[in-house]
């Protein structure tokens, strides 16, 4: 069940993804000795942020959507979380990964500098993320150029291998993935979430304080597969596959896709504290049921062939719908 990414190794091959639950060392701790094979902080900027007010997280039935606006204490406090987060995670054999965003490239590259502070195994950039506003105008992940830019920008602040996360709402991920990689990138996390809103049908307002909001779990899957198979036939670059893995079978699609590894977020809120040994539990049984002996006999079955056998596993739509389509 062990994997590799940028040099690093992974117990297991999921992956706490950012936000979820990792907001404390004890949580990130949790995670690891649940079943992830690497866990990745909250993001943090190199100032504090109260993001937004609430509501700012909510099921609607299919997934989550959220806009929590990325709340964090600032990059200097968040080296004492991840150094504490350092020191319980090596016990274990987990990989820390810290997450960081900013406003503009040279903030990056601050950013960079000030987390590797705590020797992190790897930093993710969080150049996708759909809640906040930058000054830039636009998501860094929204053009080749930007997102190369912050890639550089990092690379030459810290020696510590980075992963590059991307956002779905791109015209070509493929194009946006080569950019990063030419940019000295280490590895990809795809994806983040993918904009969104929910409308209270009584009061005709939007449901999140701050109206639109990053969807989430389930109806991310198929958005989630799509962007991996194309990331892994653009490069070589391994990739944290992220975006609706709720259970083992998710998992292998995720790895038949193109992933080196998989993402865990919002089954955590679904499947509770206990998501990633079960996550991890179902895999290795669909291997084993299916004659797989390793992780690499699934990994890029999507770029061998298409068309050999449709079975929908996901949960039937909502109840009642048929009569809406009479
Ligand atoms: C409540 C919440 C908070 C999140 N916060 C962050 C964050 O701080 N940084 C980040 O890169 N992604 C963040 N994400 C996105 C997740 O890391 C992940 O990319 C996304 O939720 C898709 O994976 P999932 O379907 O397994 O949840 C957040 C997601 C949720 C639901």
């Amino acid at each position: 069940m062990s994997c590799r990414i940028a040099g690093v190794r992974l117990p297991t091959p999921l992956v706490l993804a950012s936000g979820v639950w990792g907001t404390s060392p004890t949580l990130l701790e949790r995670a690891a000795r649940t079943g992830a094979g690497a866990v990745a902080a909250k993001t943090c900027t190199l100032a504090p942020r109260r993001g937004h007010r609430n509501p700012t997280a909510i099921d609607w039935g299919h997934g989550l959507i959220n806009a929590m606006g990325l709340p964090n204490p600032g990059a200097a406090e968040e080296v004492e979380l991840l150094r504490d987060a350092a020191r319980r995670l090596a016990a274990l054999g987990v990989p820390l990964i810290a997450s960081i965003a900013a406003d503009t490239v040279e903030d990056f590259g601050r950013a960079a500098a000030i987390v590797s502070e705590a020797d992190p195994a790897l930093i993710e950039v969080n150049i996708s993320c759909p809640n906040v506003e930058s000054s830039h105008g636009e998501m860094f992940a929204s053009s080749a150029e930007a997102a190369a830019a912050v890639t550089r920008q990092v690379k030459s602040s810290t020696p510590i291998p980075c992963l590059v996360k991307l956002s779905p709402n791109v015209a070509d991920i493929a194009a946006i993935a080569r950019a990063v990689a030419a940019a000295g990138a280490d590895g990809i996390t795809a994806i983040n979430t993918m904009p969104g809103m929910l409308v209270d049908a009584e009061s005709g307002a939007p449901v999140l304080a701050n109206g639109t909001g990053g969807i989430s779990g389930a109806a991310l899957k198929p958005i989630a597969l799509r962007c991996v198979h194309e990331i892994s036939g653009a490069v070589e670059l391994p990739i944290i596959g992220t975006g609706g893995v709720i259970t083992g079978t998710d998992a292998v699609e995720m790895l038949s896709a193109g992933a080196a590894c998989v993402g865990i977020g919002s089954a955590i809120v679904f499947r509770g504290e206990n998501a990633f040994s079960s996550i991890l539990e179902e895999l290795k049984v669909w291997l084993a049921e299916h004659g797989y002996r390793c992780l690499e006999d699934i990994r890029g079955r999507t770029h061998r062939g298409a068309g050999a056998a449709v079975v929908v596993t996901n949960p039937p739509p909502v109840p009642g719908w048929e009569k809406t389509r009479a």
